[in-house]
C-alpha cells in the first residue's frame, strides 16, 4: 500500500511539473506564472480541487505516443473566491505550448459541463499556441464542442476569460463568445490571423502587440474589457470581479456589507453641473459619490469613453451603472457607445442585476462615418437591450437628455421604474440653436430675433417639468438625495416580476 500512495505522490509531483522546469524558467522569463501558479493567485487558499490531473493525449502521429505530459496541457478543477464556488481552467503553456489536443478539449469540456450543469460560473485563462498541429482536424473539432457549450452556457452562467498569452486563430471564438475577456499588457494577444499573414495578404507590417495586444483591444476594437499589467494585479481584479457576480441566473449577486451609510445626503452633487449647458463635467465622479464606498469595477473604460459602464454596489447590493460621460464627444451616442452599453445591459438583465442609468446626452453623433458604419442598427441594440430588460430600471436625467438618445436612455417609455431628473435636467426634442434653427429659418438673418427665440425655448424647455407634467419622469429630485433615492427604489423594487412575452428567442438588431 505505502508503495501505491508513493508511486500516486511521484506522479502527481512529475505531473505538476509540466513542461518541466526549462520550459517553466521559460515562462517565468517572459513575465508568466504558470498555470498552476495562477489557479493559486486565482482562488482561495487549499481550495482547488483538480480534476483529470493523469489525463494524456492519444495521438500517434509525429511520434507523439513517445511524448505524453500527464494533464496534457491544461489545469482543469473548481475551488473558491471568498467563498463561493467556480469552475477553471487554467492552459499550462509549458506543455505543447499549451496547445489544444481532443483531450486537452475534453478536459475543458468537462469542467464547463459541470459548471452548467452545478450552475456555477467558469473562468478560462487562455495561454495557447492554439489547436496542436499533429492533431488536425481533431483538435479543430475539440474547439468546436468549446464553442457549442459557451452558447449553451451563455446567459445561464457568467463566464470569465482571461487571455494570459497567445490566443490566435479560431482559438479566439470562445472567449468572443464568453461574457467578459480581460488581459495582461504584454504578453497576450489575440488575433484571428497573425503578423505574418497580414503581411501576406494585405502588405501592411505590424507587430503582434499591434494588432492584438491588451492595448489594442481595450482601447480601439473594443473585443477586451480591461487589461491589466501582469498576472497578478490581473487575477487580484478578477477575484475583486467575482465579487459582483451572481452563480447564476436563477440567483442574485451577493450581498456585501457596507459602511456607506444608506441615506448619505451627497452636497456636493448640487453644485456639480456647470452653469454653463456646453460645459463638460465628470460623470465619473458622480457615481462615485452614489456608489458604496466608492467601489467602482468599471467595464472597457478605454474603449468608448462618451458611455460608462460598470458594477457597484448600493446598499450592499450589485448595481450595473450606465453613464453617458459629457467629457467624452460631449456625452453623445454613437456606434461603438451603444454597442457597448447594450452588450453591458444584456448581461445585467440576464443575471438580475438591477440598473441605474445616469442620463446627459445631447443625442446621436450625427456624420457620414455614423450613418455609414450603420449607427442606425447600432444605436437599436441599445434601445433593444433596455426594452427588453425586466430587472428593476432606475434612471436619473442629470442634464441634457435629447431627442432619440432620450428614449434610449432608460426612459419611462422603455419600462423604466423609476425616472427621475435633477431640477438642471433639460429635456428636448433638441438644442435650442438647432431648433431654433428650424422653427424659425425665416428669420436667419436677425441675430437679435433668433436670440429671442431660442430664450424662449429654452424657457420652455430646458427644465424638467415638462417631462415631469406628462408624468415622464416620476419625480424632479435634489441631487443630493440622489443615493438615498436610488437606495429607497431598488427596495422598492425588490419583488419586481415582470415577463416578457413568449417567444423562443428575440431577434436583436445585430
Ligand atoms: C503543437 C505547439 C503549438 C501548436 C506551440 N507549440 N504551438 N505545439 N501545436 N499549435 C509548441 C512548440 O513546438 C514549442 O514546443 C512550445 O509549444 C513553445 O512554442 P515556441 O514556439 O517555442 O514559443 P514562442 O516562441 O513563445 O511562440 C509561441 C507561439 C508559436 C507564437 C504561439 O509557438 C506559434 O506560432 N505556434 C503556432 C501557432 C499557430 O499557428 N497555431 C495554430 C493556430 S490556428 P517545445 O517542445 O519546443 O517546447 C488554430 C485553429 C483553431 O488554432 C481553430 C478553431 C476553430
Amino acid at each position: 500500500m505505502k508503495d501505491i500512495l508513493e508511486r500516486l505522490e511521484e506522479k502527481r509531483a512529475e505531473a505538476k511539473l509540466g513542461g518541466g522546469q526549462r520550459r517553466i524558467d521559460a515562462q517565468h522569463a517572459k513575465g508568466k506564472l504558470t498555470a498552476r501558479e495562477r489557479i493559486d493567485l486565482l482562488l482561495d487558499e487549499e481550495s482547488f480541487e483538480e480534476l483529470d490531473t493523469f489525463v494524456v493525449h492519444r495521438c500517434h502521429d509525429f511520434d507523439m505516443e513517445k511524448n505524453k505530459v500527464a494533464g496534457d496541457g491544461v489545469v482543469t478543477g473548481s475551488g473558491t473566491i471568498n467563498g463561493r464556488l467556480v469552475y477553471v481552467y487554467a492552459q499550462d503553456f509549458t506543455v505543447f505550448g499549451g496547445s489544444l489536443s481532443a483531450t486537452h478539449a475534453q478536459k475543458i469540456l468537462k469542467v464547463m459541463d459541470m459548471a452548467l450543469k452545478n450552475r456555477v460560473p467558469v473562468i478560462g485563462l487562455s495561454d495557447s499556441g492554439g489547436a496542436r498541429i499533429q492533431e488536425g482536424v481533431a483538435a479543430l473539432g475539440g474547439y468546436a464542442d468549446i464553442f457549442q457549450q459557451n452558447v449553451l452556457a451563455s446567459g445561464v452562467i457568467p463566464q470569465i476569460s482571461v487571455i494570459m498569452g497567445p490566443c490566435a486563430g479560431g482559438a479566439v471564438y470562445s472567449p468572443a463568445i464568453t461574457d467578459f475577456i480581460f488581459m495582461v499588457k504584454n504578453t497576450s494577444y489575440m488575433f484571428v490571423t497573425g503578423p505574418d499573414v497580414v503581411k501576406t495578404v494585405t502588405n501592411e507590417i505590424v507587430s503582434q502587440e499591434e494588432l492584438g495586444g491588451a492595448v489594442t483591444h481595450t482601447s480601439k476594437s473594443g473585443v477586451a474589457d480591461k487589461a491589466f499589467d501582469n498576472d497578478v494585479e490581473c487575477l487580484a481584479q478578477i477575484r475583486r470581479f467575482f465579487d459582483f457576480l451572481p452563480l447564476h441566473n436563477r440567483e442574485k449577486a451577493p450581498q456585501r456589507p457596507t459602511f456607506d451609510y444608506d441615506e448619505r445626503i451627497e452636497q456636493s452633487l448640487d453644485t456639480i453641473i456647470p452653469s454653463n449647458p456646453n460645459k463638460p463635467y465628470d460623470m465619473r465622479e458622480v457615481i462615485l459619490k452614489l456608489i458604496d464606498e466608492g467601489d467602482f469595477f468599471e467595464m472597457q473604460p478605454d474603449y468608448a469613453a462618451n458611455i460608462i459602464t460598470g458594477f457597484a454596489r448600493m446598499d450592499g447590493e450589485t448595481v450595473g451603472i450606465v453613464a453617458n460621460q459629457p467629457m467624452v464627444l460631449a456625452g453623445c451616442l454613437d456606434i461603438n457607445s451603444s454597442k457597448k452599453a447594450a452588450r453591458f445591459v444584456r448581461f445585467c438583465d440576464a443575471f438580475s442585476i438591477p440598473l441605474i442609468t445616469l442620463v446627459d446626452v445631447p443625442g446621436f453623433l450625427p456624420g457620414t462615418a455614423q450613418e455609414y458604419g450603420g449607427i442606425i442598427k447600432h444605436g437599436a441594440k441599445l434601445l433593444f437591450a433596455y426594452g427588453e430588460a425586466t430587472v428593476p430600471k432606475i434612471t436619473i436625467i442629470t442634464r441634457k437628455a435629447y431627442g432619440g438618445a432620450y428614449d434610449v436612455m432608460a426612459s419611462k417609455h422603455l419600462r423604466g421604474d423609476l425616472n427621475y431628473a435633477w431640477p438642471t435636467a433639460e429635456i428636448a426634442v433638441m438644442g435650442a440653436k438647432g431648433a431654433v434653427e428650424i422653427l424659425y429659418r425665416k428669420d436667419k438673418g436677425d441675430p437679435e430675433l433668433l436670440a429671442e427665440h431660442s430664450e424662449k425655448y429654452e424657457d420652455k424647455f430646458a427644465n424638467p417639468f415638462v417631462a415631469a407634467e406628462h408624468g415622464f419622469l416620476d419625480e424632479v429630485i435634489l441631487p443630493r438625495n440622489s443615493r438615498k433615492r436610488i437606495i429607497r427604489g431598488l427596495r422598492m423594487l425588490a419583488n419586481k416580476d415582470l415577463q416578457n412575452p413568449w417567444k423562443k428567442h428575440d431577434n436583436i438588431p445585430l
